[in-house]
């Protein structure tokens, strides 16, 4: 099966970083599902992911590249071969982060090495992105540009100091970031979710054990959430749906944070 032309995204081309496995691994897939051509870039091989995509949408749908967003020459190479395979990008999902191998501590238990890399993935890793991804989208004059963020930002969860820090930061990169790009007709948003059982997730049982029953008491829906629960806001924001959207943050929590 091909694209049909129909498909909100038809035409468009997208990277997804961290987009081989978790709740990126979705990401890739309703991106493509939506018509768009998927660069999947990840630690973890995507060649899978690309498979899958590619028997469901055909060859050109999806490709995949083996990269580390906290290392700029990797960066570097990563957008050099989207570009080489895609002669454009339209969308980057900023996903690649440090979440789910991070075992909760606390405060002053964080070892500096440790806490050094929550910073190079899920902060620098963004940044060096944009730098090298968005001079092609000003070059376009459009682009979509979505970070994701974590709701422990709004709720101030303890015991993950760096992570809630770093995802933070994405907010403010975002708001600082959509008043640079503006001009440039790129929309800069933050997609923010709350605690997802994703299967990478659960494979951290400290996570779940601690998380899932408090999680699911503080919200108004009152359900466990999973990566699906994210993709209608993620395409939305990708989409032209969302062109007057740009500096922020849209929770889809199930109503937990207050924000
Ligand atoms: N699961 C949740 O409850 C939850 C909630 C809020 C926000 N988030 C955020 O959503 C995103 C995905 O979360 P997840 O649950 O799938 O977590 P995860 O830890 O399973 O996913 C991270 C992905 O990034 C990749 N990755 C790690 N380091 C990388 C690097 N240096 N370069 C490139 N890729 C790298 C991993 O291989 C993996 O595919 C993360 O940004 C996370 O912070 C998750």
């Amino acid at each position: 099966m091909t694209h049909s032309t129909g498909a909100r995204l038809a035409g468009k081309t997208a990277i997804v970083t961290g987009g081989a496995k978790g709740i990126g691994k979705h990401y890739s897939l309703a991106l493509a599902a939506a018509g768009a051509r998927v660069m999947i870039a990840d630690i973890a091989d995507g060649k899978d992911v690309a498979a899958e995509i590619a028997a469901q949408h055909g060859a050109d749908a999806a490709t995949s590249f083996v990269s580390d967003v906290s290392d700029e020459d990797s960066v570097k190479a990563l957008t050099a071969e989207t570009m080489a395979r895609f002669g454009k990008i339209d969308i980057l999902i900023n996903n690649a982060a440090v979440y789910s191998t991070l075992k909760p501590r606390a405060y002053n238990e964080w070892d500096i090495e440790t806490w050094d890399k929550v910073m190079a993935v899920n902060v620098r890793g963004p940044y060096l992105m944009v730098r090298h991804v968005a001079p092609h989208m000003v070059k376009a004059g459009s682009g979509k540009i979505i970070n994701i963020g974590s709701g422990t930002v709004y709720k101030g969860v303890p015991r993950m100091l760096p992570y809630v820090l770093s995802k933070g930061a994405m907010l403010a990169f975002t708001r600082s970031l959509s008043r640079e790009l503006g001009a440039h007709g790129i929309a800069v948003n933050t997609l923010t979710p709350g605690f997802i059982l994703s299967d990478t997730g659960l494979e951290n049982s400290q996570h779940v054990e601690e998380e899932r029953i408090p999680v699911r008491n503080s919200r108004a829906f009152k359900r466990d959430a999973y990566p699906e629960d994210l993709l209608g806001a993620l395409i939305f924001l990708c989409s032209s749906d969302s062109d007057f959207v740009t500096g922020q943050s849209l929770v889809v929590d199930g109503g937990s944070a207050n924000n």
